[in-house]
């Protein structure tokens, strides 16, 4: 069975699954995009927000168009070099207006983590990259444990792995662009990806 053939039948598994209620409530599941008999890098996100729930693709909202931003000044082709996923599957929401249906972003709660844990950790298996980037302190802690910080371990191959195999970590686009509006951190941010891309080339 080829690895594609693997994820298929995982994603089938994932379509199944209503373990949490943001399972029961998903427009689609976002299982993740990318080669997985051609690439050697996973890149793991926190979870899905508006634009992917609706269109069932990782990073494709306002995070999606930054992080693609940088990846392509980096050099790296999103398409051909990386397999993306998230910790969680489905977006992990709070309604803001009920008469609206406005929906905000939350981010995920620990037993939506734990229900959906098994499957990032079998996508990593199936696809077994050489190299995985944490995209933000969400996927950085539920990959290599809670005493990571990102901010103290971007940017190097120092200490973290997962069962042998390399990692690294990097600031989330949200971060940047929600929170912390800081060139500085963005220039940190594609000196990052900049490095990846040296390591994968
Ligand atoms: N943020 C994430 O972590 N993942 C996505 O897919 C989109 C935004």
């Amino acid at each position: 069975m080829t690895k594609q053939q693997m994820l298929n039948n995982l994603k089938r598994e994932c379509e199944n699954c209503y373990a949490c209620e943001i399972g029961k409530k998903r427009t689609n599941l976002v299982f993740g995009a990318g080669n997985p008999d051609t690439v050697s890098v996973v890149l793991i996100g926190e979870a899905p927000g508006e634009q992917e729930d609706l269109q069932g693709k990782p990073f494709v909202g306002k995070a999606g168009q930054f992080l693609d931003e940088y990846l392509q000044k980096a050099g790296i082709d999103r398409n051909k070099d990386l397999f993306i996923i998230n910790t969680l599957k489905c977006r992990p929401f709070v309604i803001k207006n009920s008469e609206k249906g406005i929906k905000s972003n939350r981010p995920p709660k620990k037993e939506e983590k734990l229900a959906c844990e098994t499957f990032m950790l079998k996508q990593i298996e199936i696809i077994n990259p050489k190299l995985i980037i944490l995209c933000g302190n969400n996927a950085l802690k539920s990959l290599c444990g809670s005493k990571y910080t990102i901010t103290k371990v971007h940017g190097t191959l120092a200490n973290l792995e997962y069962k042998g195999r390399k990692a690294i970590a990097i600031y989330h686009p949200s971060y940047l662009i929600s929170y912390v509006h800081s060139e500085e951190k963005n220039k940190e941010f594609l000196e990052d990806l900049k490095y990846i891309k040296s390591l994968i080339k």
